[in-house]
């Protein structure tokens, strides 16, 4: 079993992300840690907080940072239009939230729970990078303790917020700038990769059939996010950028990568926020990513699929 914190702004694929990490037999999910970005903390935890509670995950979720490390607000919202949603996370009716948070910041939660543990842990964010940073910079002995970090966010190729950079890593890219050169082996599901990962209609169908409350909430969910998808980029089948990694985690063979040096852009210039990375290794710099470029389309569905079937 791959023990996991996962670091979230839902988010509609954040929420599938959440979906697949509580039942996949192989994922120890330790916690869930909740970031702004897709919208304010407040909303995201309230997201969070309905998503554990309409899917019945039990594990310690704690609020973390409202606000990017260095600057003072998120430029990401000067992109396109907001493709989840007046709550961050419409098309779903849940009901009463039952599920609660632990109280401690999100920050603290990792950083005790990496040191406690006697086995390294994996950090999965699908969100702005701004919780693992903090961390890292407040205790750096957690660099030790984790064993990797599996990301949604960058793009080798073009981004979605700006020409070049994509939402999470260009809501912070100082913190971005952080995780990326601690050191540690990141795995980076950027938007080249997550764009193959699209939620057809085939898809949607599939899971309608599975007929549970996960399949529900999925469905609902998708059929949002393919309208807004469609209207902000044009797209009839939305990309669903989050449960990526976890699937890497679970079925690597799935996956093709390039490894190699990544380094986050922070000149205040059109390559702000981009993740710079040397895919043909036109440089001597250290290889510190492996980029993720392809994706077995129906392998990775039926892995979500069969999670989902898992659920009452
Ligand atoms: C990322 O931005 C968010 O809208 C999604 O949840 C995903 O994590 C894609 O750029
Ligand atoms: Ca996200």
């Amino acid at each position: 079993m791959t023990k996991i914190i996962l670091d979230v702004d839902p988010g509609h694929d954040d929420a599938i992300a959440i979906m697949v990490a509580h039942k996949h037999p192989e994922i120890d999910l330790l916690g869930i840690t909740v970031v702004s970005g897709n919208n304010s903390l407040e909303k995201t935890l309230r997201n969070t907080l309905n998503i554990c509670t309409w899917l019945g995950v039990d594990v310690p979720i704690s609020a973390g940072m409202d606000r990017p490390i260095v600057r003072d607000r998120y430029l990401s919202c000067d992109g396109p239009g907001d493709v989840h949603g007046e709550t961050g996370l419409d098309g779903h009716d849940f009901g009463e939230i039952t599920a609660k948070t632990t109280g401690i910041h999100a920050v603290e939660y990792i950083i005790q729970t990496v040191m406690a543990s006697e086995e390294k842990i994996t950090l999965v964010p699908t969100g702005p990078l701004s919780n693992i940073g903090m961390a890292l910079r407040m205790e750096p002995k957690i660099i030790e303790k984790i064993e990797r970090i599996v990301l949604m966010g960058g793009a080798y190729g073009t981004g979605n917020v700006t020409p070049s950079a994509e939402f999470n890593l260009y809501a912070d890219p100082e913190a971005a700038h952080i995780v990326f050169s601690s050191g540690l082996p990141i795995v980076m599901m950027g938007l080249d990769l997550t764009r193959q990962a699209s939620c057809t209609q085939e898809v949607s169908d599939k899971m309608a059939a599975i007929g549970n409350r996960a399949s529900e909430l999925f469905v609902n969910l998708m059929e949002f996010f393919r309208g807004t998808q469609k209207r902000e980029f044009g797209w009839d089948a939305p990309p669903v950028h989050d449960p990526t990694t976890i699937v890497y985690l679970t079925n690597p063979e799935l996956y093709e990568t390039t490894h190699c040096n990544c380094q986050i852009g922070l000149s205040h210039d059109m390559t702000y926020g981009r993740t710079v990375c040397d895919m043909h290794h036109v440089t001597t710099e250290p290889r510190n990513t492996h980029v993720a470029t392809k994706i077995d389309f129906d392998g990775f569905w039926e892995v979500v699929a069969e999670t989902i079937r898992r659920y009452n």
